[in-house]
Order: structure tokens, then C-alpha cells, then sequence
């Protein structure tokens, strides 16, 4: 009964997830040039009764990949299907999943830099000809067979361009970065997930909260869920600059949007490695966090908001983070 009960409540906020989601192109704020592009190309490939051309998103996590890929599927008119790099473990996974596929439709491949070589090497041919190269028998005993696809227009996602292949990336005929969101475009967003969940908000409320969203919509939609929970324990009809406030230092928010991650993350440079410079493996190990989790999440924003450098010699945090920390800069003065 108890577990039945936790996992309704777990489908009840995936599905608000989903209905937060912008479903077409007209709906998904900001990334202006991206959206552009893609809207021609999209316009250009109905017109020719072609698939569109191949897709690669690249960018932070949260910026709106997955969401891209469901409205290029929603602007075409087709399906999309969905696969993961790191679900995909056997060349037959990935031959099932292209042999299933219906002309023109979009087949999503999230974190597809976490694909295996050999494996990858089975989408050259069919993102190129829409072939399928096949070994079938045995050991000695084997040939090549190639199978027909149909047309179909394969949309990657991945937080590391840098990690895919050469022959895999050159496939693409559409490579797209997706930027940090302006705090006028996080605010655009915030009104519409308001609206969409039917929790007015206050001006001032929805400026803050875009001020506090590390530029990131996902982080958006997902604080302003908990300063709902705040604002409906008040029994607050709207959410107000107070609530918003109340709830963003429970959830240890600094004034600038950075998180407990971010703190530790500098501090960890700052006190144990004097501020740096320092490489990454060290302060990897220092605050118990994967390397790639600090180069793909928590390292990005930082650059992008000048708390930190990266140097040949290491990762270097700057005065700006001293100051926002409160602590006495000192590095550099001996330099
Ligand atoms: N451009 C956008 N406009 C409005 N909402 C967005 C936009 N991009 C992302 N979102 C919201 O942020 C959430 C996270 O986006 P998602 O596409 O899952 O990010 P990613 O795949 O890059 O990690 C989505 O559920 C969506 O509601
Ligand atoms: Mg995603």
C-alpha cells in the first residue's frame, strides 16, 4: 500500500514534467539562433519531402535537448523513438532499434557520446545511405548482408561534443550548441510553467527566481515547484517575493543562483589548494564528485560567470568568488 502510494506520487510529478515541456517550436523560449535554423531547416525538408538532415545538440544539462528533440519530431509530423548511449550495449540493440524504424521518423539518442566505437561505427552507413551492414553465421563462416532503412533523421544529444568520434560528429549535417539562458528568457519560462501549473506568480517573484536559476530552465521549472510547495503550506494564492525568498535559502541558493555543489566545489580549490591553480583529478577526489559531473554540470556555469579560470596549469578560482564567498583574496598577489 505504502509503496503503491510513493510511486504514484513519483508518475504525478514526471507527468508534470511533461506537461511543463513545450511541445512546439513557438513555445520553447529563447536559444534564438538555434530555433531559427532549425525552423528553416524543418520548413525546407517538408517542402522537399525529405528527412531532415541529421541533428547533434550539444550543451549543459537542462538547456533544453531532450525538449528540442520532441518538437523537431512534433514541427516534422512524425514519431519520435527514443534510445540512450549508455542502453545501447550490443551492436544487435542498435541494429533492432534502426531495423524498427518507419520512414521520416526521429530517432533520439541521448548521452550519445557514451556509445562504444564499434557499435557507433553501425550509424556510419546508416546515417550516410540508410543502410544496415550486417555480419551473420559464425566465425569462418560469415558474410555481409546490407538491409534497406528507410529515411529517417537521427537527432543526438550529448553535455560533450568534444568526446564524440570525428567520422560520427562529421555525420551530422546540423550541429547545434545550446547556450545559458538569459534571466529574461529564465523569467519568460518561469510565467509559463506558472501558468501551465496554474500558480500565479508575482513579478518580483519570477525576477528573483530567474536571477537564481544558474541559467539553466531545468532549474527554473524545478525551483519554482518547491517554491510552490512554500507558498501553498502559507496558503499563499500567489507566490510572493517573501515566500520565494523563505524558500530559495532552505534551499541553499546563494544571492547569485549557485548551489551547495558550487560552494564546495570553490571552497575545496580555495582552502585546500590555495586557490589554485589546480587540476581537475585533485579536486575530483578532494570533494568526492566524478570528474565528468564537474566538467559537464557544476564546471560551465562557473566559467561562463567568471568564479573561476581554467589555466594550462589548472583550474584557477578568481577575486569575483572570493568576494561572493567572503574570504580575503590573497592569490595572485605573489604571482
Ligand atoms: N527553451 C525552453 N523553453 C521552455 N522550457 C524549456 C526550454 N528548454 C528546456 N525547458 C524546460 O526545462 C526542462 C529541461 O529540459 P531538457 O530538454 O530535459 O534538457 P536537457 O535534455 O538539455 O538536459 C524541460 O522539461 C522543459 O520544461
Ligand atoms: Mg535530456
Amino acid at each position: 500500500m505504502e509503496e503503491e502510494r510513493i510511486y504514484s506520487l513519483e508518475e504525478q510529478e514526471l507527468d508534470e514534467e511533461e506537461t511543463i515541456r513545450p511541445a512546439r517550436i513557438d513555445e520553447y523560449i529563447g536559444q534564438q539562433d538555434a530555433k531559427e535554423n532549425i525552423r528553416v531547416f524543418i520548413e525546407a525538408a517538408k517542402m522537399r519531402d525529405e528527412p531532415l538532415d541529421h541533428v547533434l545538440l550539444y550543451g549543459p544539462p537542462g538547456l533544453g535537448k531532450t525538449t528540442l528533440a520532441y518538437i523537431i519530431a512534433n514541427e516534422l509530423g512524425t514519431n519520435l523513438r527514443t534510445a540512450s548511449g549508455p542502453s545501447i550495449e550490443k551492436p544487435g540493440d542498435l541494429a533492432a532499434i534502426l531495423s524498427s524504424l518507419e520512414p521520416g521518423d526521429v530517432l533520439f539518442i541521448d548521452e550519445i557520446h557514451r556509445m562504444p566505437r564499434y557499435i557507433e561505427e553501425i550509424l556510419y552507413p546508416a546515417m550516410e545511405d540508410f543502410t544496415l551492414d550486417l555480419m551473420i553465421g559464425n566465425e569462418g563462416n560469415s558474410k555481409s548482408i546490407k538491409i534497406n532503412l528507410p529515411p529517417f533523421t537521427l537527432v543526438g544529444a550529448t553535455t560533450r561534443a568534444g568526446d564524440l568520434s570525428a567520422p560520427l560528429r562529421d555525420r551530422f549535417g546540423i550541429i547545434t550548441k545550446l547556450q545559458y539562458y538569459t534571466e529574461e528568457e529564465l523569467e519568460e519560462i518561469i510565467h509559463r510553467t506558472s501558468r501551465v501549473l496554474n500558480m500565479p506568480i508575482c513579478e518580483e517573484a519570477a525576477i528573483e527566481l530567474a536571477h537564481r536559476s544558474r541559467g539553466t530552465p531545468r532549474i527554473a521549472n524545478r525551483i519554482f515547484k518547491r517554491v510552490r510547495d512554500f507558498a501553498s503550506v502559507d496558503q499563499e494564492e500567489e507566490i510572493s517575493l517573501n515566500v520565494t525568498k523563505k524558500a530559495l535559502e532552505r534551499l541553499k541558493i546563494d544571492e547569485v543562483g549557485l548551489d551547495d555543489t558550487d560552494h564546495q566545489f570553490l571552497l575545496a580549490i580555495i582552502e585546500k589548494f590555495d586557490g589554485g591553480p589546480v587540476g581537475i583529478e585533485s579536486i575530483a577526489s578532494s570533494i568526492g564528485e566524478e570528474v565528468t559531473t564537474i566538467e559537464d554540470v557544476i564546471e560551465p556555469y562557473l566559467l561562463q560567470m567568471g568564479y573561476l579560470k581554467r589555466t594550462a596549469r589548472g583550474r584557477v578560482v578568481t577575486s569575483k568568488a572570493y568576494e561572493l564567498l567572503k574570504i580575503e583574496y590573497q592569490n595572485g598577489l605573489f604571482e
